[in-house]
């Protein structure tokens, strides 16, 4: 099933966000202020996801995403890339049957076709063994790019409807590769840039943004916390007026 669009319909909102999504940005340098190799902070934003993982598990989180690697970051320097493609296939082997454990379904996306027959092996079975889970859902975004995202939805869509002109949004979403999920309500950005770089361009149009300079590797529950608190001192308005929005919470308190 295809979640509401925030754009066609005001959706409910409540005080733990159901769906937050997160770019992980920060390891590099968290690592070179401490005269390390970039790689080992890497490694140790692995131990973060964990952590955070976990405290949304706890929280009655349902969905968190992290953006795990772009389709930009093929850019970065060959052995960059590659031990993170090595750390992604550790992660796997290691987490998937804890988290299966622990009630996780566990989702993969962006374009596998480019990453190598067994991390590619390794994501299929991992989906498998968890996609009947409920408790929370974890999706990383890898190879993933927002508009790599909306043109391999309007190509499907397309395909699918040969001769077509016209086509809505409530069409085109249930190509989009997290069609699977609500709309973040809350997005979080480590590591002190504020930007979205290529993420959700298409599901982030009512989220609200947090950004914090902490560099992901230190990003713990304390850290989610603060994100949290602060997304529960926001107005949602979704494009009505403030008013609108006071008058419908009381209605919903009677
Ligand atoms: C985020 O940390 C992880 C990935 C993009 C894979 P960075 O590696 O971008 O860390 P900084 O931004 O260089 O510190
Ligand atoms: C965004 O971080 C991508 C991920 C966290 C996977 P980057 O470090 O690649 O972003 P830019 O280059 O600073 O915009
Ligand atoms: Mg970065």
């Amino acid at each position: 099933m295809t979640s509401k669009s925030s754009t066609e319909v005001v959706p409910e909102v409540s005080a733990v966000p159901r769906h937050i999504a997160i770019i992980m940005d920060g390891n590099g340098r968290w690592a070179t202020k401490r005269f390390m190799p970039r790689v080992a902070g890497h490694v140790k934003g692995v131990e973060a996801v964990r952590g955070v993982v976990e405290a949304c598990a706890a929280r009655g989180v349902e969905y968190v995403t992290f953006f795990a690697f772009s389709s930009e970051n093929w850019r970065r320097p060959a052995d960059e890339v590659s031990t993170l493609m090595r750390l992604f296939v550790t992660a796997l082997e290691r987490e998937v049957s804890k988290m299966h454990a622990n009630g996780i379904r566990l989702k993969i996306v962006g374009d596998l076709s480019r990453f190598d027959e067994k991390l590619q092996k390794l994501i299929a079975e991992a989906e498998r063994k968890t996609e009947h889970n409920s408790r929370l859902t974890v999706t990383v975004c890898a190879n993933y790019g927002g508009r790599w995202d909306i043109m391999q939805a309007i190509n499907r869509m397309v395909a699918d409807n040969p001769g077509g002109t016209d086509f809505s949004e409530a069409q085109l979403a249930p190509y989009l590769s997290l069609a699977y999920a609500p709309e973040p309500d809350l997005f979080i950005r480590t590591g002190g840039e504020e930007r979205i770089s290529n993420f959700l361009l298409w599901q982030l149009a009512y989220s609200e943004l947090y950004f914090t300079d902490t560099y992901w590797p230190d990003f713990d529950q304390e850290a989610l916390s603060l994100a949290i608190s602060s997304y529960q001192q926001r107005e949602r308005r979704f494009g009505r007026t403030s008013q609108q929005v006071v008058e419908q919470m009381a209605v919903a308190k009677c």
